[in-house]
């Protein structure tokens, strides 16, 4: 691609701007709703390190072969692997991270209309339960339709006008506002108890389960497995260290999601609750405890701002797969792929907001699974799919894509990537598929 057209595409701004997106694709949701009730349930302390170990060895091996397949291509996930094997079937991998963005969009974005909900509901002091407050679409699917609304008009401006410089003002709020609520939630009378089981491993806990749910959080919380970070490795320039971006990204990813824990845990233990309360946890346990601390409503609603935001630069990476696709491979005006798409995922998500308890009881429950339409959702898009994809994208780096070429793309910006070569090929090329797919096996066998 000629540098013109690789510049009228859209690149990021600065070093500073791709990692502040990048970083704001990967938290969100996953980090402050999703670990905290998977560590709660899963022993606390014990997790985090297996935690911490799958994001070392699995998570940023794949997140810096998606940044190489997105700089070398120029391209949307499914162009991206056409341009690196021509008429092969690999291009199927970016035809699933296209469909798996989707997928995971449309009940993403009901999970997120919550969380705006819940900054009105927190700030009016309305005591409503979390099943009475989900299970009303009257509020529910407006709130899932305005975040989806709010999404687009985000990623309609493009790469620099419109994630960047929202991702520059939302990323920072996001952390100032996380270290003033665990301040907060620390200083709480019994905070210790939370933070003895939050850091003290007790790896008596741990189970074959403990370690499907560390693997499969690691992918969710970092994006991976669906070509987010192709695209957004896309717009990155050719002086860019790969491996030290995704490096940040990964690190910021954590960082977020360790605070989220040490905002949580602490309050929980200080309230008498249990940590095990499920993904209902920050919804329903966190309003109970701001309405008992002072100025609780005004803490309670900036929790819940918070959260929107971390949620909001998530759905914009979810959206910008799809519509990079639109845009680069059918020649879709960006404003008309947006849109939609859009209208798309609204569709795909009604089924999802409407499967809470009371409103439609096979969708609450599906025949056979047990499980809400929702929870179906999230355990095929948000852990196999995203474990699958990232199989491939291990198996493709390390061993169909030329080696001399990977590496050429990874020296770019980094002279010194042949030090750490052999180790990040032994990982992408071995560890990373065999893990992986002993651990999906296991899945398939647990069920939903
Ligand atoms: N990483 C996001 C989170 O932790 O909330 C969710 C997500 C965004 C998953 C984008 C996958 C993705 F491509």
């Amino acid at each position: 691609m000629l540098e013109k057209d690789v510049e009228a595409r859209g690149l990021w701004s600065s070093k500073f701007g791709f990692i502040l997106a990048a970083a704001g694709s990967a938290i969100g949701l996953g980090n402050i709703w999703r670990f905290p009730y998977t560590t709660g349930q899963n022993g606390g302390g014990a997790f985090l390190v297996l935690y911490l170990i799958c994001i070392i060895l699995l998570g940023l091996p794949i997140m810096i072969a998606e940044l190489a397949i997105g700089r070398h291509s120029r391209r949307d996930p499914v162009g991206a692997f056409e341009v690196i094997r021509p008429g092969s079937p690999w291009k199927l991998i970016g035809y699933m991270g296209v469909t798996t963005g989707i997928c995971i969009l449309s009940y993403y974005s009901v999970l997120a209309g919550y969380t705006v909900g819940y900054i009105g509901k927190s700030l009016a002091g309305n005591s409503t339960s979390y099943e009475a407050f989900t299970s009303n679409p009257l509020v529910s699917i407006p709130l899932f339709l305005a975040f989806i609304v709010i999404t687009v008009l985000v990623v309609q401006g493009g790469v620099k006008n419109g994630i960047e410089r929202w991702a520059r003002i939302l990323m920072p709020t996001l952390m100032v506002l996380l270290v003033i609520l665990i301040i907060r939630s620390i200083t709480l009378k019994g905070a210790g108890e939370g933070l003895a089981f939050y850091f003290k491993p007790d790896f008596s806990k741990v189970t074959g389960s403990t370690v499907l749910a560390a693997l499969g959080q690691a992918f969710f919380s970092l994006s991976l497995g669906m070509g987010a970070m192709i695209t957004y490795g896309s717009y990155l320039s050719k002086d860019d260290n790969l491996v030290a971006s995704g490096c940040y990204v990964a690190f910021f990813d954590t960082l977020i999601a360790v605070m989220a824990g040490l905002l949580i845990f602490p309050a929980i233990f200080a309230m008498n609750m249990s940590p095990d309360e499920g993904p209902g946890l920050v919804f329903k346990v966190l309003p109970r405890i701001f309405g008992l601390i002072p100025g609780g409503r005004i803490v309670g609603a900036f929790f819940f701002i918070l959260l929107s935001i971390a949620a909001l630069t998530s759905t914009i990476s979810l959206l910008e797969v799809v519509t990079s696709y639109l845009v680069d491979e059918k020649h879709w005006l960006r404003r008309k792929a947006v849109w939609i798409v859009a209208a798309v995922t609204f569709l795909l998500g009604l089924p999802a907001a409407l499967s809470q308890e009371g409103m439609v009881p096979w969708l609450a429950k599906l025949p056979g699974l047990g499980t809400s339409f929702l929870g179906f959702m999230d355990w095929l898009f948000g852990n196999i799919m995203l474990g699958i994809g990232a199989v491939f994208i291990a198996i493709f780096t390390g061993w169909v894509w030329k080696k001399e070429i990977s590496s050429k793309e990874l020296r770019e910006g980094f002279p010194g990537f042949d030090r750490i070569a052999p180790v990040l090929f032994f990982l992408l090329r071995f560890f990373c598929p065999v893990v992986i797919l002993i651990v999906l096996f296991f899945i398939f066998k647990a069920g939903v």
